[in-house]
């Protein structure tokens, strides 16, 4: 056999390339496809198409991305690498144009990031349109930012940079205005049966006995009548949000191939906007239906045919035990979303925040999560557009004596929205309703934590605790396992922005308090050391740097919540095959004075403190943790 060798295998066609990711797809299509649409599939017509679907979208995909396709395909897990962090912003607010936006890659890339949220920026209705989220063209940019070459060539540039580029796919409604809604309004049945749609109120009346509404202040009811054509249309949120009708299997094929478009236009990272109502049924509060992880497999696992190089990540902010399976469990394990937003995360942060206590956090989060998915993880995050729903059960309050759910949840509103003896925050109430008592809360990451009251109040002392409840939460995300998303402007400490109010079309809607405008000046400050945004931003910056120099905290590395039995802290460990990091918070404005032991490490091994960087030092015997301090300790190799 020497000197003979072993033939190179022929290029691999186009054509031969696909052909083998349909028939890998087709294995975890079929399932959801058959039990969403079963006449469709057995009748052989659904699966034709989906394939012609998706051959034409993967013929017409440029090379530079099917290179990146085929890089993916190699190591489909890239996304859980440590180097991921997400930065979301609105484009208008952060470079004023698409055309401006790859001025600004220099200052992404400096703060560490590889993933750039555009949000949304497809065309929405004019007026209102809930920031974005009532997409009246799926195919053409906002003219306000740009136009698709120049979203286009924005990708390009991320892409260049390595920075994934993504957006909102709405998925549960489109504006009222969108073609299909237009042509339905119109009377033609084929896309009034892309919409819920009831000739009179009786279905309506009975759906709405279980259902929760939304925006109860701004959008009452999820149902609105229209009298010029006589119907009654599904609305769960805005009136002029029709929700789309996912049981009739052309609703799927049609924003598939619109997914598919945008992917070939350079998109990496779907965000499946509010996936959860996807699906209704009588008699239940129609979320979270087993047919909403259906649809997302369908989709997901077609969109690694044409387009391997794209991820998606579901929007479900929703209860534990209801978010969990957005991440793919039991049938769909490490077939569904990539991400997913860990709202109960975000929630028991500003939970543990104002109580200063950590206890119903650690018992969340380790009686209701796993400690790893399959090709899976969350998307970590603090602060976002939208307002915090305090996502807080009955059933978990129980757990910590004398919680309870309603009290705990009213505690929380108060002490954000400012009106809670000693709070530090600067929030405001969203949405209460009267009938249910809930309220939620806006405020940006700084306002809420205390930023926004210090440097009014010109109190130094108040500021630096405030900066490190801020940095405290960028630890939390960049530690706890999955992909942090930087809201834009948290990482400088940007304050609540008051002038939503004066215009018309916005000031019902008081998420826009937490959209500020990137403040460029106070990016100019950075290098004085002094200012918040410094003190904010090098945090960050820091904290970022550490994260991408530990392998141990990938997001395929399990997390596993560790109860150190005080109340003031909240730990867990990222277990690695070769070391482990134990990573703890304290969330009380105490100095900490821990013995190893409280900590609970290991007699005898040595631990490294990655942010201070070094070994860990004891003072007199003792770990000192200073208010809202943080550690992470990896301890020695494993032999
Ligand atoms: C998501 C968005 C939110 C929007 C809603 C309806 O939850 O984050 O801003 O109002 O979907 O599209």
């Amino acid at each position: 056999m020497a000197g003979r060798q072993t033939p190179l295998a022929a290029p691999m066609t186009d054509e031969a390339l696909f052909a083998l990711r349909w028939d890998r797809g087709l294995r975890d299509l079929v399932g959801p496809l058959g039990r969403l649409y079963p006449a469709a599939m057995a009748s052989g017509a659904l699966i034709g198409r989906l394939r012609a679907l998706l051959a034409g979208h993967w013929a017409e995909r440029p090379v530079d991305l099917k290179s990146l396709d085929l890089r993916r395909d190699l190591n489909p897990d890239w996304f859980l690498s440590q180097d991921m962090v997400a930065y979301v912003f609105y484009i208008d607010k952060f470079a004023g144009t698409l055309a401006k936006l790859p001025d600004h890659i220099p200052y992404l890339a400096d703060l560490g990031v590889t993933y750039a949220h555009m949000m949304p920026c497809l065309k929405p209705r004019p007026g209102q349109s809930d920031g974005g989220y009532a997409v009246m063209d799926y195919r053409a940019i906002n003219p306000a930012l740009g136009t698709m070459a120049e979203f286009e060539a924005a990708c390009a540039r991320f892409r260049a940079a390595g920075i994934s580029p993504c957006i909102d796919m709405v998925l549960n409604h489109t504006a009222k205005e969108h073609e299909w809604a237009v042509k339905a309004r119109a009377g033609d049945p084929a896309y009034q049966a892309y919409y819920r749609m009831f000739d009179d109120d009786t279905l309506p009346r009975q759906y709405e006995r279980t259902l929760v509404e939304i925006f109860p202040a701004q959008a009452p009811g999820n149902f609105t009548y229209y009298p010029d054509f006589k119907k009654w249309v599904w609305t769960t949120f805005n009136e002029y949000q029709w929700d789309l009708n996912w049981e009739n299997p052309e609703v799927f094929l049609a924003i598939l191939d619109t997914i598919l478009h945008l992917a070939n236009k350079g998109v990496e990272v779907f965000r499946m906007d509010a996936v959860a109502f996807m699906w209704k049924k009588m008699g239940t509060g129609c979320q979270n239906l087993p047919q909403v992880h259906d649809i997302l497999q369908a989709l997901v696992q077609s969109i690694r045919v044409a387009a391997p190089a794209v991820i998606c990540k579901a929007e479900a902010i929703v209860g534990p035990t209801d978010l969990v399976p957005y991440l793919g469990t039991g049938t769909h394990a490490g077939k569904e979303s990539h991400l997913a937003y860990h709202n109960n995360l975000m929630v028991q942060y500003w939970s543990s925040l104002a109580a200063r206590d950590t206890r119903l956090m650690t018992y969340v989060l380790s009686a209701h999560f796993p400690e790893s998915f399959r090709h899976a993880c969350f998307a970590t995050y603090i602060r976002c557009h939208d307002d915090i729903g305090w996502a807080i059960t009955e059933e978990d309050a129980a757990h910590v004596p004398p919680m309870s759910g309603p009290g705990h949840r009213n505690f929380l509103a108060d002490f954000y929205n400012g009106s809670f003896d000693g709070s530090w925050a600067r929030g405001a109430d969203f949405q209460s309703n009267a009938e249910t008592g809930d309220r939620r809360t806006n405020g940006s990451f700084a306002s809420l934590t205390g930023i926004e009251k210090a440097c009014d109040e010109g109190d130094e002392v108040a500021l630096s605790l405030a900066i490190q409840r801020v940095l405290m939460g960028h630890a939390l995300i960049a530690s706890f396992g999955g992909v942090p998303l930087i809201y834009m402007g948290d990482e400088i400490g940007l304050t609540n922005d008051y002038a939503y109010e004066n215009f018309p079309e916005l000031k019902e809607d008081g998420r826009w308090m937490q959209r500020p405008s990137m403040d460029w000046d106070a990016v100019g400050t950075l290098t004085q050391g002094q200012t918040v945004a410094a003190r904010v931003h090098a945090g960050v910056k820091h904290l970022l740097a550490v994260r991408k120099a530990t392998p141990q905290l990938a997001s395929d590395v399990p997390t596993r919540i560790v109860d150190l039995g005080d109340r003031g802290l909240f730990a867990f460990d990222r277990m690695a095959d070769d070391r482990t990091v134990r990573c703890v918070f304290n969330f009380t404005d105490e100095e900490r004075r821990i013995s190893p032991w409280g900590l609970r490490l290991e007699p005898g091994m040595t631990y490294e403190e990655l942010l201070r960087g070094g070994p860990l030092v004891l003072d007199d015997g003792w770990v000192v943790m200073p208010p809202y301090g943080r550690l992470w300790l990896r301890s020695g190799p494993r032999v």
